[in-house]
């Protein structure tokens, strides 16, 4: 409809009226209408449509949580133009949040540098560096459930230069050192939430993500070869907690996210 209309106090009360009596409501969207106006009374757009309809029939199994995750690469800066950074693309994160989203929970997404949308009623804090990224989830703190998704460079330069270090040396040695440890650290607070850890490792997956649920003291690992998930649109991931190893079928990772919240869901709600 038009925007008028939609803003119209009969159409707002009805709307009203709706919403009390329990109707989802999907939409307006804004944008150009076709009398030439903009503003909020568009259709949304068919995908999305599709995606919130899907999202309304899924399982309310996180209905009343809050869920905090973390997703996507960090970048370490060297100069203002330079960094340190790796190939995580941050879909299988923002698949999580998604997921976790669709299940009814209250969802926050600390995001490192991607380009991606963000989900349908997730909240999303943009970060660059691993620091930045520490201090955006510690001020999001408590929360029910805490993921971390995200790749964080496990170092940092230094010392960064305030301007762009100029080529002519002919060799050239970076210091490097350690960023904290966010989901290690979120998970040894006296009011941790239930943590989830993703391993994503070259080789001896159980071992090493076995490993990392014991060291990080984590409920739960997520555990995946990067061979098999890294920038790509499927995953293969075996779930790592104290009754053993689960692995998922292989799938889409929209899929994977939501069997991975269906056993995050029975679990939490035993951790409780
Ligand atoms: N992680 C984190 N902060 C870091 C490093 C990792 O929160 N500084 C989290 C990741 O989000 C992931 C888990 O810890 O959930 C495992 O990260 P990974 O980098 O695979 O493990 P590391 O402990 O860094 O070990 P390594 O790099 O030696 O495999």
């Amino acid at each position: 409809m038009n925007r008028k209309m939609w803003e119209h106090p009969a159409t707002q009360r009805n709307v009203a009226q709706l919403v009390a009596d329990g109707v989802a409501l999907l939409g307006p969207a804004t944008g150009e209408q076709a009398c030439g106006e903009v503003g909020l009374g568009r259709m949304l757009e068919v995908e999305e449509l599709y995606a919130a309809l899907v999202a309304f029939l899924q399982p309310k199994s996180l209905a009343g949580r809050r869920v905090l995750l973390t997703a996507g690469p960090t970048f370490e800066a060297l100069d203002p133009v330079r960094g340190l950074t790796n190939r995580s693309s941050g879909k299988m994160g923002f698949a999580l949040a998604r997921a976790c989203a669709e299940a009814g929970a209250d969802v926050t997404l600390v995001a490192g540098p991607v380009s991606l949308a963000t989900p349908i009623g997730v909240r999303r804090i943009d970060v660059t560096s691993a620091l930045e990224m520490r201090e955006a989830v510690l001020a999001q703190l408590p929360t029910d459930i805490f993921i971390g998704v995200a790749a964080v460079a496990d170092y940092r330069p230094a010392a960064p230069a305030a301007h762009k270090i100029k080529k002519g040396a002919p060799t050239l040695s970076l210091e490097l050192v350690a960023n904290p440890d966010i989901l290690a650290e979120v998970a040894a607070r006296p009011d941790a939430p239930f943590c989830v850890g993703f391993a994503a490792e070259s080789q001896q997956l159980a071992e090493y993500a076995e490993a990392k649920r014991r060291i990080k003291r984590l409920p739960l690992v997520v555990g995946n070869l990067v061979q098999d998930g890294l920038g790509g649109e499927t995953n293969t991931v075996t779930l790592f907690d104290a009754a053993g190893a689960h692995p998922l079928p292989p799938g889409d990772k929209l899929e994977i996210a939501r069997a991975i919240v269906r056993h995050i869901a029975e679990m939490s709600h035993a951790h409780d």
